[in-house]
Formats: structure tokens, C-alpha cells, sequence
């Protein structure tokens, strides 16, 4: 069973949109979701901080006093900046029909939001199917149905570069900003199932009039500033297991990787720019980085000076996880991996991701660069820190694929 049938929307009669709705940026609001993860609460910052919009964001609660306090709980755990004054708290859940939303709260959100900037995602790589297919997809209908109504709004979809791992694109060299191709084979896991089949979704939206962007992102590190390792991550997980090992796997992924806090800036520029009907972007603000280069930035650390081939050192992950139960995730995630590395042979790790389009449309985007050592060093040493505490590694992992 698969996602792929997925795409189908079904928002009834729409009245008509505005292809270019009103900008949301000085005196309008933003409806986002997921701020409490990783990207969502650095688009939460860099929206606050950049521009002078409100924001609503839907967040998973008992009630809406709850889920305030839970927004709030980890923007203070992850060090950020927020203006509370502009943010409004709704309790919703990306799973339930309407989100769990009573019925004026639907209707307020439908006339009083200028952009729907949808970042909540069940992000588990091999999660179940039925909860990704409610979280990933049904929400978006929802956010159709939300845009549909009310005031004219775009939405803005996360979706992920991983699509490109699709059979489709093992021969290409660069990939551009343009619709995916319509065979999904090869895309195995649910989660990036449900990214291909939002785009679809997408498209299927942006037909009803509404204007659509999919905001396709990188592999995540940390907020550059204040790292606090994503040990859902495959990457943190692999350094992570390497570090509690002394021993780190010789051969590792190349992959476009970005940490939260440029992710999130560039998404903000991105939606800022004068966009087209049904605009799709690649945010890639940094060349792929070797995991060569993560190791050196270990070794700079004084750490994992010792390498030796994946093969040999999943082996002796798999033998320590009996005993030590930290190191299950990246044993759990690596079983599925054939090459032993995080899909270092998978299209991601090779293809060059074009963001010509997204450069047109916005000319003054500073030219790609490589991520600065000092950012690899605070990842790889925040990393270090958490082993050091003795906290385990025991979320389930995240692709990257
Ligand atoms: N991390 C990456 O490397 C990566 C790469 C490419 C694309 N992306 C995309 O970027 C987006 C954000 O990912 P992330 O890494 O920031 O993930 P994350 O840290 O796990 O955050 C996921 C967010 O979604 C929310 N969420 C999940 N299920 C929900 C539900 N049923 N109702 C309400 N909220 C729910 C979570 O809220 P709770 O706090 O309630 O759990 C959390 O705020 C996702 O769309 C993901 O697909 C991520």
C-alpha cells in the first residue's frame, strides 16, 4: 500500500480567487503550522523578526491555553526570539477533520489570514501509513478548504527534496524547479510518500484558483545559532552513534543540508517575492556537504578520530545496541538502508538542486555558499554535549532519504 492515489481534492464550489492575494507581510497574518518543531519555530522567528505580519499558529493541545503553553515551552527550550504580542495560539490538530477546529474558529481563520505557510508534518520516516496519510495530506485539504473560504490567501506547502529520490530521477543531473515527474517509483518510505503526493495535491489546488507554493527543503541541521541536536534527524543520529561509539563510519551521505534558522529566513524571503499562480522553489542556500567534511569538523572537535568502513561499523552499532538501547534508532534506520550510509547512493546525495527560478524571481538571494566550518562545529559539538549528559537518542528517525 502506498500514498500515491492520494492526490485527489474534493473542495466543492469555490468562489473566485484572487490569483495575487493581498500581502500578508505589514499589516496582514499568517496561519502556520508546526511551529512547535524544528522549521516551524524558525519560521516563526524569522517571520516575527523580518516582517511586521501576526501569526496564528495551530498547535496540538487539550485547549488553546494548553497548546499556547506548549508553543511556548519550546520556543524557550530552543532559545528563540519571539514577539508574543503578534502570536496567537489555536488549538488544532493536522489529523482530525477541520483540524479539531470549531466552526467559528474555522470561518475567523478562512477571513482573517492572508497566507497559509503549512510546516506541520508527521516527519517519521517509516511512520504509519494511515497517521502520515491524516497529518500530511488531510491537513492540506483542510488548508484548501481554509483558503477556499473568506479572504483570497495562498498556500505555502513544506514539502522536501527527498521527492527527487523517485526512479525517475536516477539518472539526472540536476533537478529544477518545475512539477514533479508523475512516476513516483522508488519512493519507499510513508513520509516521503506523502511529500510527493502533497505536491500532487498541490497542483490539484492551485487548478481551484487558489495560488499554491511548495517549498522544497533541504535535510535540516540545527538553528546555526543555538543547536539543540534533532535526534529524530538521521544525520545528529549518525554522529550521535558515531560519537557514543568513538568510531565513526568511513563513507557517509553528500547531502543539500541547511540548518533550521537559513531554511526558515530563506522560505520568508521566498514568500515575500511577487509569486506566480502555482510558484515551487528550491531552498538551497548551501552547496551538498560531504560527510567527510561533518567528520572533520568532528575531528576539529577533538572527536571521532577514528574511522572505519560502514559495513564493519553498522555491524558493531548493531552488537552495542543490544546493550545500549541509545543506539537502536540509527540501527533501526540503517537496517533499511542497503548501503549501510544514509543512502549515500540515492539520488539526493548526487543531484544539483537548480533554483535558477526562484533566483529570477528574487535577484538580490545571495549566491549559494558552503555552510561555515564554525556552524559544523557548534552542530557536532552540541551533539558531543548531549551523549555527554547521558541523554538517549530515542525518537524515531527522520529521512534522509
Ligand atoms: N527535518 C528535515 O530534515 C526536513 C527535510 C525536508 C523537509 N522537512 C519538512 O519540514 C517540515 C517541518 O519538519 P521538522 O523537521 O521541523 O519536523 P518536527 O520538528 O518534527 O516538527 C513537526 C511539527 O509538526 C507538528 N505536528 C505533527 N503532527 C501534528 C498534528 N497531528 N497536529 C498538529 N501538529 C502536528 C509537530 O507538533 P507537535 O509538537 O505537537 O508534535 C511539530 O510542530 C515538515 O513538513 C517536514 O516534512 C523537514
Amino acid at each position: 500500500m502506498s500514498l500515491f492515489r492520494t492526490e485527489q481534492l474534493e473542495l466543492g464550489s469555490i468562489p473566485a480567487r484572487d490569483p495575487s492575494p493581498p500581502s500578508p507581510w505589514t499589516s496582514g497574518s499568517v496561519l502556520l503550522t508546526g511551529a512547535t518543531g524544528l522549521l516551524g519555530s524558525a519560521l516563526l522567528e524569522s517571520m516575527l523578526a523580518s516582517t511586521e505580519a501576526r501569526v496564528v499558529c495551530v498547535v496540538r493541545g487539550s485547549n488553546d491555553a494548553d497548546a499556547e503553553g506548549r508553543l511556548r515551552t519550546e520556543i524557550a527550550r530552543r532559545r528563540l526570539a519571539v514577539d508574543w504580542a503578534r502570536v496567537e495560539v489555536v488549538r488544532g490538530d493536522l489529523a482530525a477533520a477541520e483540524l479539531g477546529l470549531a466552526e467559528v474558529t474555522f470561518s475567523r481563520l478562512s477571513q482573517r489570514v492572508d497566507l497559509i505557510l503549512h510546516a506541520g508534518a508527521e516527519v517519521a520516516w517509516w511512520g504509519e501509513l494511515d497517521r502520515v496519510a491524516a497529518t500530511n495530506l488531510d491537513s492540506l485539504r483542510t488548508m484548501a478548504a481554509i483558503a477556499g473560504r473568506g479572504r483570497s490567501k495562498r498556500v505555502a506547502f513544506i514539502s522536501s527534496c527527498a521527492v527527487f529520490n523517485a526512479d525517475a530521477y536516477a539518472n539526472a543531473e540536476s533537478v529544477a524547479e518545475e512539477p514533479l515527474a508523475a512516476d513516483p517509483s522508488g519512493l519507499r518510505s510513508p513520509y516521503v510518500q506523502s511529500k510527493w503526493a502533497g505536491e500532487r495535491l498541490c497542483s490539484a489546488i492551485s487548478a481551484c484558483g487558489i495560488p499554491t507554493s511548495i517549498l522544497r527543503v533541504p535535510y535540516l541541521l540545527p538553528h546555526s545559532r543555538h543547536p539543540i541536536p534533532n535526534l529524530a534527524g538521521a544525520v545528529d543520529l549518525l554522529i550521535d552513534a558515531a560519537i557514543r561509539l568513538e568510531v565513526a563510519p568511513e563513507v557517509g551521505p553528500t547531502l543539500p543540508l541547511c540548518p533550521a534558522d537559513h531554511c526558515a529566513e530563506r522560505i520568508v524571503q521566498i514568500l515575500r517575492a511577487p509569486l506566480g499562480p502555482a510558484s515551487i522553489h528550491h531552498v538551497a542556500p548551501f552547496e551538498s556537504l560531504p560527510w567527510s567534511i561533518l567528520l572533520a569538523a568532528a575531528h576539529q572537535e577533538g572527536l571521532l578520530c577514528r574511522s572505519m568502513p560502514s559495513e564493519a561499523w553498522f555491524e558493531r552499532a548493531r552488537e552495542a545496541s543490544r546493550e545500549r538501547r541509545e543506539l537502536r534508532p540509527i540501527v533501526t534506520l540503517l537496517s533499511r538502508d542497503p548501503s549501510r550510509t544514509l543512502w549515500s547512493r540515492s539520488n539526493i546525495c548526487r543531484v544539483r538542486f537548480d533554483d535558477a527560478a526562484t533566483r529570477a524571481a528574487i535577484p538580490d538571494l545571495p549566491p549559494k555558499s558552503a555552510l561555515e566550518a564554525d556552524c559544523l562545529r557548534r552542530f557536532v559539538r552540541s551533539i558531543a554535549t548531549t551523549v555527554a549528559r547521558g541523554e538517549p537518542a530515542e525518537r524515531q528517525a527522520r529521512p534522509a532519504e
